[in-house]
């Protein structure tokens, strides 16, 4: 089979969150099954360092729009582990700032970026290689999905590829004027309710939702939830009309880049057998965020994040007075909304002795971050899948999460009678209940020989892609035989 990725984000090239991950490591996870790959990508000013040669192998391709034509080009990015990257290049699109928006807000015109990006990755296809499937992204990559059985709906060389549309995230969607419909050149007859049609907006994912083959979200949990109205954003209905096409296949993790044994950005390395390593991480953690000052028996509790209403910031703010009284430090190092950047910053201020805060993007203090932590807080609304939990479970940094999404699927409650299970978790979106977590993960910390059983079991499961890879393609080869 021929699967070709079209997405937003990707590693190394491109990243804002998990979505890059995802897409930097399953397609060469599919690959090593011996099937062809391709991946496509905007040509994003934050990915022209990695090819100053820009090979490109289409240079023009025309791609109309209601009043005008734009021209996108395709750069070459080679092949890497079995995978072949290509680049939609369009300068006056992608050669910006941000890779959707800027502090002051989204780019206005996103639409007509990821209007043209999906297009142009059909056309290129048409060149390069049509798939047998094409797995889309997020509400950004799902118009292909909608054009593909549309405007392209008569297109000989199309006919027989599927569509599987993966959604990350339906807390972000895509909503943009009805005007939509005519700038992307899209019949009138899609704008209803049960297309693309959203409280008279054209929403994105929605089209995505309706017109691919199959949808996968990245955990079982999540694809439950956003059959509800708390978690679909307004979709559930059309999600639960697709409720036989909709799979939840939990995202794996890349541990050739995670993992204690062997992460090159980490002070010292440790592993289950020999975990004495951690202490070293531990104090170099908290030199890098100033903290020197923070004695060894101190609990440090690490977040790594998005700071994003999503990721249920002000629940750790409404405890923090309580929990400066327990003997921990908390460590913060996220970007994202300026509220929550200011929140973490007057936190800082008002308990000095207790809580450090990098605002900043920083890959190399992220493995720090997992490696130094005693305790790793994800407090999230809602977490379609969450990769830092994962990540953290591998460090021995004890996640204390809510039973949502991912988070419930990936973390087991300790067991104090059985010494089974690999964190703490919590219902409701409530801070006493959150604060109740902690205070059990603090309980244990002080029983040395039962922390360090809670964090060998963590460490010992396995999220990699095998299992996931599989579900995908399994998924494929049924979304490819009905399309036959
Ligand atoms: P989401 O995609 O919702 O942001 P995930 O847990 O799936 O959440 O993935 C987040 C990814 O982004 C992780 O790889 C995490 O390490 C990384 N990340 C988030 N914030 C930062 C930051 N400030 N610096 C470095 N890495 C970050
Ligand atoms: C989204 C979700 C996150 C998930 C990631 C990768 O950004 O918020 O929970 O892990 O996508 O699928």
């Amino acid at each position: 089979m021929h699967i070709l990725f079209a997405a937003s984000e990707c590693l190394p090239f491109i990243k804002t969150g998990g979505l890059a991950d995802v897409i930097g490591s399953l397609p060469r996870e599919i690959a090593r099954h011996g099937h062809q790959v391709t991946v496509y990508v905007p040509f994003y000013r934050q990915v022209q360092s990695h090819f100053p040669e820009k090979k490109i192998v289409i240079p023009s391709i025309t791609i109309p729009f209601e009043y005008y034509n734009r021209f996108a080009a395709v750069i070459d990015g080679g092949k890497r582990d079995g995978v072949q990257f290509y680049f939609i290049d369009c300068p006056e699109l992608f050669d910006r700032e941000g890779v959707y928006g800027t502090p002051s807000g989204e780019y206005p015109d996103n639409w007509e970026r990821f209007g043209l990006f999906c297009r142009a990755v059909i056309e290129a296809s048409k060149l390069l290689g049509v798939p047998d499937i094409f797995h889309v992204h997020d509400w950004q990559t799902s118009v292909l999905s909608v054009y593909l059985r549309t405007v392209y709906y008569f297109d000989p060389v199309l006919r027989k590829t599927g569509t599987v549309l993966t959604i990350h995230n339906a807390g972000y969607q895509g909503w943009f004027p009805p005007a939509t419909t005519a700038r992307l050149l899209f019949p009138w007859d899609i704008f209803t309710m049960d297309r693309v049609e959203q409280y008279d907006t054209f929403n994105f994912l929605k089209g995505g939702i309706v017109y691919s083959d199959a949808l996968t979200t990245v955990s079982h949990k999540y694809a439950e939830e956003i059959q509800t109205p708390e978690f679909g954003g307004g979709l559930e209905g059309t999600l639960r009309k697709r409720a036989a096409d909709l799979h939840g296949i939990l995202n794996g993790v890349d541990y050739a880049k995670w993992n204690p044994e062997t992460d090159g950005r980490i002070a010292a390395h440790y592993s289950i057998k020999d975990l004495s390593g951690k202490a070293e991480c531990k104090r170099d953690l908290l030199h890098a965020f100033g903290a020197s000052h923070v004695k060894e028996d101190t609990a440090v509790l690490g977040i790594v994040s998005r700071l994003a209403t999503q990721k249920g910031f002000d629940l750790t703010a409404q405890i923090i007075e309580r929990l400066a009284f327990e003997n921990i430090f908390l460590i913060v190092l996220g970007t994202g909304e300026p509220y929550y950047e200011n929140l973490f910053r007057s936190l800082h201020e008002r308990f000095p002795e207790k809580i450090s805060v990098r605002i900043t993007y920083d890959e190399t203090l992220a493995h720090k971050v997992e490696a130094g932590s005693d305790i790793y807080l994800m407090p999230s609304r809602y977490e379609p899948c969450g990769l830092n939990q994962i990540y953290s479970l591998k460090y021995g940094a004890v996640p204390v999460v809510r039973a949502t999404g991912g988070l419930d699927d990936t973390i087991e409650e300790w067991d104090p009678e059985t010494r089974t299970g690999t964190g703490f978790k919590f219902q409701g979106y409530y801070a006493d209940d959150y604060l109740k977590a902690v205070q059990r993960a603090l309980s244990v910390f002080h029983d040395k020989d039962a922390w360090q059983t809670l964090m060998r079991n963590g460490m010992a499961r396995d999220y990699s892609w095998t299992k996931p890879g599989e579900a995908y393609l399994k998924l494929y080869e049924e979304v490819a035989q009905r399309r036959n």
